[in-house]
């Protein structure tokens, strides 16, 4: 791939090429049955042909708010959760200035979060911030009724009206929601807001090149017709071929998937980059929410290096011996930063004089991942060139097709999510919500 590839040469001390060529005509059966959608959940495949299928007027009409927007707005806020709000902030954190929030002039909107966790401090804190500050709101919700981000939005929609009046909200709020049904469609269209359609056979967490990313992330700036771009080009080369030596995401699903039977339950996706730190986030549901059931499924978690080297480095190198670790690795920085020579070198860096952060950074990561493989952690290594629109855009595809495959070869539903009720069913009845009595009266005696 342009902007992709993958080195599984570190597994090797671990489990043998034979076994993951031995897949072979299984990643070919599922390969076909996601391009022809005829696999498990196949109802919730249309993110298999998005990118090339994404509307140009669709895109212009994104980018025309999001100017819209940038002529009325200091703070963007987004209110989501999960699928509805990780894309967003994957891609905006990884291709945006960490310091935007504090600079004065600013090109566009800064985007802030809401929805996301029932905190009361933190949703009195962003009150307080709205009260100051000029802002819009994209509110974005497939069901339109997930309880955190009709909280804020419920919030957010009455703060709104009273600082700008009813006419100055509904030409600062957006929806993004089901085209049909749902609470949340229901109010938009009452209130006369603008308003974007998920699409039906799109789920949450595969949604970030629908309006639901797309909307926010062209708000922060970023060029949206870029990141479809490498995400068209990832979609192409992934569809022209099954066979695991030339495509990438076949050979990276049918390495977890071997090592996953050889006792590796845990992987770890590590970056070099505070910017990915969000990018695993979403990598995190992804995984975790396509593969976590029927009692089975990697557990996907993450880490972002060096930061985290010294506070997990301990356990992956030396504990539990049930894990591998992916790593993101970036070549190329987009700035250059060169270490300065000391006089007095008290803190004996000399050495590193002239030297680029860049090129530390990069022998900080061979080195951390000579040192898993040695401490027996498997290593798979997948390499973008630049972090950029277009390898972003190539990344989130790529990523996508992979958790189908590795789905598939699990055996189950990549695209439900039944757990998730668990939790939402015991909160409502312990909120006494109307429909929730019975359950209500039992949960309550279980806690006495
Ligand atoms: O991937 C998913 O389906 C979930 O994470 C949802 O995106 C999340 O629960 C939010 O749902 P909704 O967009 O309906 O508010």
């Amino acid at each position: 791939m342009k902007n992709i590839s993958i080195d599984i040469s570190k597994t090797y001390n671990f489990i043998k090429q034979d076994e993951i060529i031995s897949l072979q005509s299984e990643i070919t059966k599922h390969h076909k049955a996601l391009f022809d959608k005829t696999g498990k959940g196949k109802d919730f495949l249309g993110w298999v042909d998005l990118p090339s299928s994404i509307d140009e007027k669709i895109l212009s009409k994104i980018q025309a708010d999001a100017k819209r927007i940038s002529k009325i707005a200091e703070l963007f806020v987004v209110i989501g959760i999960g699928g509805s709000y990780l894309g967003a902030r994957a891609v905006i954190d990884a291709l945006s200035n960490p310091f935007t929030g504090l600079m004065s002039e600013r090109k566009h909107p800064f985007i802030i979060y809401a929805g996301n966790n029932i905190s009361e401090d933190y949703h009195a804190e962003l009150m307080e911030l709205l009260d100051k500050k000029e802002y819009a709101v994209a509110v974005i919700s497939k069901s339109g009724t997930t309880t955190e981000p009709a909280i804020a939005f419920r919030l957010i929609k009455n703060h709104c009206e009273k600082k700008y009046g009813k006419q100055g909200a509904k030409e600062r709020i957006i929806a993004i929601t089901d085209k049909a049904k749902g609470a949340l469609k229901k109010l938009a269209v009452n209130e006369g807001y603008t308003t974007y359609d998920i699409p039906d056979d799109v789920g949450g967490r595969y949604s970030v090149l629908t309006p639901v990313g797309l909307l926010p992330i062209a708000v922060a700036g970023i060029d949206i017709k870029k990141i479809v771009i490498g995400a068209v080009a990832a979609e192409k080369e992934i569809k022209t071929s099954s066979d695991i030596n030339k495509n990438p995401a076949a050979l990276y699903a049918a390495t977890r998937s071997i090592l996953y039977g050889n006792g590796k339950q845990l992987e770890i996706l590590a970056n070099f980059q505070p910017s990915l730190q969000y990018f695993t986030e979403w990598w995190k549901q992804l995984y975790g929410e396509s593969e976590g059931k029927e009692n089975k499924g990697i557990f996907p978690a993450g880490v972002n290096f060096t930061t985290d080297l010294h506070s997990m480095g301990q356990y992956i190198q030396d504990g539990l011996r049930n894990i591998f670790e992916t790593v993101i690795s970036v070549e190329k920085s987009n700035k250059k930063l060169i270490v300065p020579i000391d006089e007095d070198n008290l803190d004996g860096l000399n050495f590193l004089a002239g030297k680029g952060i860049q090129e530390v950074n990069k022998m900080a990561e061979l080195g951390t991942m000579l040192a898993h493989v040695d401490g027996n952690v498997p290593n798979i290594k997948i390499t973008i060139p630049q972090l950029n629109e277009e390898s972003i855009g190539e990344l989130i595809y790529f990523f996508e097709f992979a958790c189908g495959l590795s789905g598939y070869l699990l055996g189950v539903n990549p695209f439900d999510q039944p757990g998730v009720e668990a939790y939402k069913n015991n909160m409502f009845a312990l909120l006494d919500k109307p429909g929730f009595e019975e359950q209500s009266k039992n949960i309550k005696a279980r806690l006495k």
